[in-house]
């Protein structure tokens, strides 16, 4: 290995640099460098030394950390690999590592396999190699930081790790359209993202582009006074800053941009402003769900063949069937190569209305893979009522295992569990009561 040390981490090289170091970690709260917030992501921390875990304890109190779940335990990263290996990973895992570097690389290998899509890893060492650090880099590593670590150096990491304009964008979109108007989409859209923050662990943010009409707000029993529609007045004022202001809470991992569902506009919007917006949107959450209405408009066409996922929701008759066919066929040919949308065939089973059964429907679509999900208007209309998900009920189970599946089918991460390991047991019972 190589005696060249990590000329930006290696402050505790240098005294003068020492002190600079120390003054950022005493000093986190006022702000000596530009360090920018980070977005809603998740990260759990593995920490070896009583150290490491005050440093990432204080970091959770700033006020650029507000909106990362940040979960820090004592362990290393073996604890990681038991627990990671039967629920969801974070974001980001950051390992305290004091192992040797052929046993750290052994290590990383058997938590690959028990990562998500999409996972970062970032690892604090005791060894100053550059050598080291350059191997662990291609290895997939995202960064690799000398202990001692300041605080406000810690936070700079991690936030370059996110925020960086030269990254990709940090999450991804689901756009949710129906075949028809009022087949459920909207309902699809809400439930199948509550899920994601349920099942997956992972941050949500539903924007409702049904500006005249749109029901996330009534959904989800919020009325903020600011809406989709500042969005559109701000224009090119709009930041990632006034986004922010715009969204509303309504739980833990899940945000909303509503309509302000008033006729004050007709909806002949410009398809770049919302390309942008939602850009906008995707360096803010891991997840964002575009409830896009049944329109065929230059911007309502640009965000679904833009999105990364698209959901179609279609209900069993023949004009649906048509209007799937073409929306497919359409999708097909805009996006060779991507993956092709997701199916739902809801209000399955109507009394007394003739239907094509789902099973025909799909096949006549050339298609095996779709979501069924039966007529059923006392748990949707209660739902709807109450301004609640249909996992807030407690009848409906049957309906939440399909919107958990369909939201890891749409996620990409594992609904079952992807080793069993019951070493680290009590660790993992302390993680998942903590959630
Ligand atoms: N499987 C179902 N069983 C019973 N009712 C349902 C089902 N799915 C949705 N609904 C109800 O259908 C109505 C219309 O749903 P929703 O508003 O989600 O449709 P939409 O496709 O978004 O309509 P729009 O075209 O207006 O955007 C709602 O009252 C909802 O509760
Ligand atoms: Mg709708």
């Amino acid at each position: 290995m190589s005696e060249q040390t990590i000329p930006t981490m290696g402050f505790e090289e240098d005294p003068e640099l020492q002190a600079f170091q120390q003054e950022l970690s005493g000093a986190a709260g006022s702000e000596p460098i530009d360090v920018r917030p980070l977005p809603r992501v998740s990260i759990t921390a593995f920490c070896e030394t009583p150290q490491i875990q005050a440093t990432i304890d204080a970091i959770g109190k700033d006020r650029r950390m507000a909106r990362v779940h940040l979960k820090s335990v004592s362990g290393g990263i073996q604890s990681a690999i038991e627990f990671f290996s039967d629920t969801p990973t974070p974001n980001l895992i950051l390992l305290e590592a004091n192992l040797s570097y052929d046993e750290l690389i052994v290590a990383l290998d058997r938590l690959a396999e028990v990562c998500d899509v999409g996972t970062k890893v970032v690892l604090v060492g005791h060894v100053n190699d550059v050598q080291m650090y350059r191997d662990l880099v291609r290895r997939g590593v995202s960064e690799y930081i000398v202990a001692p670590v300041g605080q406000v150096e810690l936070i700079q990491a991690l936030s370059d790790l996110f925020v960086s304009p030269d990254s990709e964008p940090l999450g991804r979109t689901v756009a949710f359209m129906g075949a028809k108007g009022g087949v459920g989409s909207s309902t699809m859209a809400h439930n199948i993202g509550w899920s994601i923050t349920a099942s997956n662990q992972q941050d949500v943010i539903i924007s409702d582009f049904d500006v005249a009409f749109g029901t996330a707000g009534l959904d989800f029993n919020e009325d903020p006074p600011q809406t989709i529609a500042d969005a559109i007045k701000a224009g090119e004022r709009l930041d990632d800053q006034y986004l922010e202001r715009l969204l509303t809470r309504c739980s833990e991992r899940l945000s909303l941009l509503t309509a302000p569902a008033v006729l004050d506009n007709t909806c002949d919007y410009d398809a770049e402003f919302f390309t942008q917006m939602v850009e906008l949107l995707q360096n803010s959450a891991p997840y964002t769900v575009l409830d896009l209405p049944h329109v065929w408009t230059d911007w309502s066409k640009a965000l679904l063949l833009g999105a990364d996922e698209i959901v179609i929701t279609a209900v069993p008759d023949l004009a649906n069937l048509r209007n799937v066919k073409n929306l497919f066929d359409m999708i097909d040919q805009e996006r060779r190569g991507e993956r092709p949308p997701h199916l739902i065939i809801n209000q399955t089973g109507m009394q007394k209305r003739p239907e094509i059964k789902a099973k025909d429907f799909a096949a006549a679509l050339e298609r095996e893979n779709y979501v069924e999900i039966p007529f059923e208007p006392a748990v949707f209309g209660q739902a709807a009522n109450n301004g609640q998900m249909i996992s807030e009920l407690g009848s409906g189970a049957k309906l939440v295992e399909l919107f958990d599946r369909l939201a890891c089918d749409i996620t990409g991460r594992s609904e079952t569990p992807k080793a069993s390991k019951s070493l680290f047991a009590p660790l993992m019972q302390k993680l998942k009561k903590s959630k």
